[in-house]
């Protein structure tokens, strides 16, 4: 049900490759709420994925970018405010992707090249996009920022591999950049730190199913859907939550504060 939360705003929303993936959701709710926006993905994704198809459904234009490219998201930055007719309310950083998780390289046996694709493409894209967003001026004063992140930022799961580390990064670059954009022009940056969720990114990781299942037992509410995540994030980029800052948000159905459920405990009871 929509409430007009986002009438009159605008956003860019990056990320969104196909139906699952939890930027698409957003795009639809944050047009569901009376928002106009702007999709962009990486040229390749925009090739392989089906982004027209949500741009149709969102009456909203493509703007191509790689987002590890200043030059790209420059232009981006500048056409989306030309295009939607001002500056930006609201940005989604719906990015992630690790090389070495795509060549199932162990945590032992990393590629440090790939490595720092990993950090680039899922973390430092985030600051570029502050940066250039800043240098722009881009944002209009009590802006929203929102990058997703995953519990794997401060505890092990150990095939999320270099991906820990970029989520933690990506993290620290909310609080850092959000220390900053707070004091500059009032603009808030946060991370919401999502359940497992069943996306092209997410199933790419080797044992996806099994962390899926342990996390939707262990949570007292089960995982959150993408659904559930896009809805949270409208609330962020709402002007209900003007004070929120600097924060990373859990969004798991509980999982973060868990120690272990009657269920997992009569589970380990019955092993021999
Ligand atoms: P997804 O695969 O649908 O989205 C990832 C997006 O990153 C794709 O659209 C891809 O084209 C884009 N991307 C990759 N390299 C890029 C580049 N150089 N420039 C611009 N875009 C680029 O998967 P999902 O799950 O929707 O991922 C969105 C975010 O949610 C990611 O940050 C992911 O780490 C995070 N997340 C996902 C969880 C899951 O279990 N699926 C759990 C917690 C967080």
């Amino acid at each position: 049900m929509a409430h007009n939360l986002l009438q009159g705003k605008r956003g860019i929303i990056f990320g969104a490759l196909d139906e699952n993936s939890i930027a698409w959701k957003v795009a639809l709710r944050a047009k569901e709420e009376g928002a106009s926006i702007v999709l962009t993905n990486a040229p390749i994704a925009l090739r392989m994925g089906k982004i027209k198809e949500l741009a149709d459904l969102c009456n909203a234009e493509i703007i191509p970018a790689d987002a590890t490219s200043i030059e790209d998201l420059t232009n981006l930055i500048n056409k989306s405010v030309e295009v939607l007719g001002g500056k930006l309310d609201f940005m989604l950083h719906s990015i992630g992707m690790s090389p070495n998780i795509r060549n199932e390289k162990s945590y032992g046996d990393l590629n440090y090249d790939w490595f720092l694709k990993t950090l680039d493409i899922s973390a430092l894209s985030f600051h570029k996009m502050m940066q250039v967003a800043e240098k722009q001026d881009a944002m209009n004063e009590y802006g929203s920022i929102v990058g997703l992140s995953y519990i794997a930022a401060q505890r092990v799961f150990p095939h999320y591999t270099d991906m820990a580390q970029a989520k933690a990064t990506l993290e620290s670059i909310a609080r850092s950049y959000g220390h900053r954009f707070g004091k500059l022009k009032k603009v808030r940056v946060n991370t919401i730190s999502q359940s497992p969720t069943m996306t092209t990114a997410g199933q790419g990781i080797d044992g996806f199913d099994a962390f899926y299942n342990f996390a939707d037992q262990l949570s007292p509410l089960g995982n959150a859907s993408a659904d559930e995540c896009a809805d949270y994030t409208i609330t962020l980029f709402s002007d209900l939550t003007r004070k929120v800052t600097m924060q990373n948000l859990f969004h798991d159905g509980g999982f973060s504060y868990m120690g272990i459920s009657e269920e997992l405990m009569e589970m380990m009871a019955n092993k021999k």
